[in-house]
This record gives structure tokens, sequence and C-alpha cells, in this order.
């Protein structure tokens, strides 16, 4: 099994709503910014992340940001048969974590939610950085509950858009 630091990436309404018909339901520039930030992020300018996502959740990022830019992007599907330009496809959760070789520095979960429920019970998972969206949304997926062993949590900063305020946490 891998050494490297896994987190969870994701962001809830203040229902734990994370999706509506395969797509976010809400679309804040510093959201999408800070997601950035932390996935881009290395601590080593000669390695980059991995960003590990089911396949609904492939599908449901705008066609002309995907792959996500300058992260190695990781889909998993049951489907062996199934192939995507610029992008690894694995069968397992476990088989994506132990592809990721030394020019990888930290694996990050990307969602959606069949992936999440999997990886919050892994045994390896470091931490979550949740954002906390303040409103209500209609959705039709949700985040799972997270284990009380991340019980360290952080507020790493504070924003808000168009009236929405958004808390940016990490749990460990
Ligand atoms: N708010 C957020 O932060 C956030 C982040 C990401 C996604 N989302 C939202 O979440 C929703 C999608 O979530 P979802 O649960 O429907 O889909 P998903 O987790 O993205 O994809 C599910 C599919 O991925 C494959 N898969 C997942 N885990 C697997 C595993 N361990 N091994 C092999 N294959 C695996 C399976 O594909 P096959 O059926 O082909 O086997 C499964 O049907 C969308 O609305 C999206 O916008 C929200």
């Amino acid at each position: 099994m891998t050494n490297k630091e896994i987190y969870i990436i994701v962001a809830v309404d203040c229902k734990n709503g994370i999706g509506k018909d395969n797509a976010m339901p809400w679309h804040f520039k510093k959201e999408t910014q800070y997601f950035k930030e932390i996935t881009l992020t290395t601590k080593d300018p000669s390695k980059k992340n991995m960003v590990i996502m089911g396949k609904n959740t492939w599908y449901s990022l705008p066609e002309k940001y995907r792959p996500l830019k300058d992260r190695k992007n990781v889909v998993l599907t049951r489907d062996k048969f199934l192939q995507i330009e610029g992008v690894e496809i694995y069968t397992s959760l476990d088989e994506a974590i132990n592809s990721a070789g030394d020019d990888i520095e930290t694996i990050f979960v990307i969602g959606g939610a069949t992936l999440f429920k999997e990886s919050l019970i892994h045994e390896n998972l470091t931490g979550i950085y949740v954002t906390f969206i303040e409103n209500e949304y209609e959705c039709d997926t949700y985040f799972p509950e997270i284990p009380s062993k991340f019980s360290n949590k952080q507020l790493l900063k504070e924003e808000e858009e168009d009236g929405v305020k958004f808390k940016f946490m990490l749990w460990k």
C-alpha cells in the first residue's frame, strides 16, 4: 500500500447535498479556485498530485476542463473496456492508489458519492477537505457521514460569494 497522503476534497451544502442530475448544484468561482489550488499545489515542484474520481464525476466535468490540468487524472469504473484519452482507468480504488509512482506527491479523491463512501472508510485516508456552503440546494446526491475518528477539525478560511458564506475546513 502507498505511503502517500490521501485526502478527500468535497463541497457540501447545509444538508450534506453534493450533486443534482450529475452536476454541481451551485457554481462559486471562489470554491472552484480553492479546489484548483488545493489539488494543484505540491511542496516539491518536480511532482504533481493525482485526482481519483468515479465515472459519473468524470462525465459531470465540463468537457473543456477535463482532464483536469497538471494533475494525474484517474477514473474508476468496473467497465474493463472503457478508455478515455489522457486518463488512467482502474477498476478498484486500491488499484488506483497503488498506481501512484514517485512522480506523485498527494492523492485526492474528488468524488462522487459512491467513491466518497468507500474512501471515507479506507484505512489510509489522511483527511478530508470539506467546504461547508451555508445554504440549501436541490440535491439528489449526498456526502456520507464522516467517521468519528476524524475529530481534528481545522478552519482554514471563510469566504462569501453572491451573499452565500462558506467555510473551508480540514478534518483529520
Ligand atoms: N460537491 C462536490 O464536491 C462533488 C464532487 C464530485 C462529484 N459531485 C457530484 O456527485 C455526483 C456523482 O456522484 P455518483 O455517486 O453518482 O458517481 P461517482 O462516484 O462519480 O461515479 C460512480 C461510478 O464510478 C465507478 N466507481 C465508483 N467507485 C468505484 C470503485 N471503487 N471501483 C470501480 N468503479 C467505481 C462506477 O462506474 P461503473 O458503473 O462504470 O462501474 C460507479 O457507477 C454528481 O452530481 C457530481 O456533480 C459533487
